[in-house]
């Protein structure tokens, strides 16, 4: 594999950065994760978006237009000869002396990871995966706002490792007020049943959640099936008494959620209605772009 470091593509066993990179002195760096399918990269315009909101938001000036990151996302795939691809670009402060002034950096590091895709256990999708609802909090939307993809992950590491700890496959975390979030590399949603009627919930944005690309599209092909949808701040006792979980992202896509804590969920309808329905968004994203 070559990955792609400020504008070359270099052989994965030499792709290197400084030790003086302020990404990796500090965090101080920004990233996105893309999907590909058969060479189409899915959502491509609203990844590049998301990449210059999150620049923006910690004053990073990308030193690169939107149309030369898509060619060198392409470059990078073509190389590798990959069609359906894992790609992550990620864009650090860059290498300067130790301190936490940006101006230290002369120019950003900018970097394209690319793997082939792996499909995720089909017995994930068919039983369901198991959380936890962390006793980590999400970092405050004051402090850090989640809505930036920063480099700084520690947050969502934790969680995680109180997740592998416990058997669990994905943490939710809690914000300081108690109300729902969204996982460590994912948002959350679930079903509550009002009147016989399923009802799609998921944590708002101002409870501090990145805006995940995936929750966005589930929301809008939920109200075109007819599906109501809730977003709004949750307490883990309204997880609790769901009918459905799923988590969402842009490589898992819809995964069914079996156990969060110790209450048991079966894959419902309402799951794989949306997760049918999703493929059949990237089938026609796919014919429209491709
Ligand atoms: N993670 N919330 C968090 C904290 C995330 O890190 C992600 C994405 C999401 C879902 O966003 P989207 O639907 O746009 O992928 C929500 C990516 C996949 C990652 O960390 O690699």
């Amino acid at each position: 594999m070559h990955v792609y470091i400020n504008n070359r593509l270099i052989p994965e066993s030499k792709a290197k950065v400084s030790v003086f990179d302020h990404g990796f002195l500090y965090g101080d760096g920004i990233y996105e994760t893309m999907r590909a399918y058969e060479g189409v990269v899915f959502m491509l315009d609203e990844h590049i978006r998301r990449l210059y909101r999150s620049a923006s938001l910690i004053q990073l000036a990308i030193p690169k237009g939107a149309a030369e990151i898509k060619s060198a996302i392409h470059k990078t795939l073509k190389a590798n000869s990959l069609k359906n691809a894992y790609i992550r670009i990620t864009v650090s402060r860059g290498s300067g002396k130790i301190g936490l002034d940006p101006a230290l950096c002369e120019k950003p590091t900018f970097i394209i990871i690319t793997n082939e895709f792996k499909d995720y256990p089909a017995s994930f999708y068919k039983k369901g995966v198991r959380l936890i609802i962390s006793s980590v909090k999400r970092n405050l939307k004051e402090a850090i706002n989640p809505q930036i993809k920063s480099l700084n992950f520690l947050n969502n590491i934790l969680a995680k490792i109180e997740a592998k700890k416990k058997k669990a496959y994905e943490a939710l975390m809690l914000n300081s007020q108690g109300h729902l979030t969204e996982g460590t590399i994912c948002n959350v949603f679930f079903v509550l049943k009002k009147k016989n009627k399923s009802v799609l919930c998921t944590p708002s944005l101002d409870c501090g959640i990145l805006d995940g690309i995936t929750r966005n599209i589930v929301l809008e092909l939920a109200k075109k099936h007819g599906i109501t949808t809730k977003e709004s701040k949750f307490k883990k006792e309204d997880i609790y008494r769901a009918s459905e979980v799923f988590i969402t992202n842009t490589t898992m896509e819809i995964m069914p959620v079996c156990k969060v804590d110790s209450v048991s969920y079966q894959v419902g309808s309402v799951t794989k209605l949306l997760h049918e329905a999703y493929k059949e968004n990237v089938r026609a994203y796919l014919a429209k772009v491709g």
